[in-house]
């Protein structure tokens, strides 16, 4: 396998075209932002513990019959992956209240939200991820409103299968973000599963064991990201 040229540099992943068309190579830089970028760090280890979190849920879901774009690892921060074309959508699943549903509605932070609630942004970062809903996202043409259906039943699927795997961990899944890409008519779950774009807390204690502890500035962000990949990975 071999690693030719950069196709595309994200906020915190490089993507690398490789001989075969239909596979990509996917690095997890050690870069960090937040805030639509304003805040940034490089934070030694950080895409390692992303990319070893993302490649584990990866194949949980798998397992569980959810198509993904994961192929094979590398090395510890890079992965081979399907080449999809990308839906530029943000798929958010919400099972408690945080982050901007609290920001933007009179809704309080730690509330339960059952059913999940579902919210999809426009990845455009020139318009700053506006919020979509069904008919913004047909008149876009960013997906078919058959496409979109089988994207949020995805959606749900991938929840269900995370919050199962956390809640066994001792860990609440609050909210999480997807993205979507298609090949073949098929529609896989591309980009990453991490502690960049989860909120988890300890059930326990109400700890934030995700990006919010970068958001916040309140902790060591590799300190809690290790303590968090042990705990989803090792079980401990
Ligand atoms: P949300 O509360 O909408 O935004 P913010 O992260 O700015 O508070 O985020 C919900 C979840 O989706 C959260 O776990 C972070 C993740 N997310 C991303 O990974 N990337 C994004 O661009 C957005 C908007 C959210």
């Amino acid at each position: 396998m071999k690693q030719l040229e950069l196709l595309y540099s994200g906020k915190a992943k490089s993507v690398y075209r490789t001989e075969n068309p239909a596979e990509l190579v996917i690095k997890f830089r050690d870069d960090i932002t937040a805030f639509d970028g304003e805040k940034k760090d490089t934070l030694a280890d950080k895409g390692s513990l992303n990319a070893g979190v993302s490649i584990f849920f990866f194949g949980l879901l798998e397992k569980n019959g959810i198509k993904t774009h994961y192929i094979r690892k590398i090395d510890d921060s890079t992965m081979v992956a399907r080449n999809l074309t990308m839906i530029p959508l943000e798929v958010i699943v919400r099972n408690i209240a945080a982050g901007s549903i609290v920001k933007n509605y009179p809704i309080e932070k730690g509330t339960p939200l059952n059913p999940p609630v579902i919210v999809i942004d426009f990845k455009d970062d020139t318009h700053h991820d506006p919020m979509l809903n069904d008919d913004l996202i047909y008149a876009l043409k960013l997906s078919t409103p058959d496409e979109l259906r089988v994207i949020k039943q995805i959606a749900l699927g991938v929840n269900n299968v995370l919050r199962d795997y956390l809640d066994g961990r001792g860990i609440d899944l609050v909210d999480f973000k997807l993205e979507f890409g298609k090949k073949d008519g098929i529609i896989y779950v591309g980009d990453e599963i991490s502690m960049d774009s989860m909120r988890l807390w300890d059930k326990k204690t109400g700890e934030s064991l995700d990006k919010d502890v970068y958001r916040t500035g309140l902790g060591d962000v590799i300190t809690s990201y290790h303590r968090v990949a042990r705990r989803i990975i090792d079980g401990h």
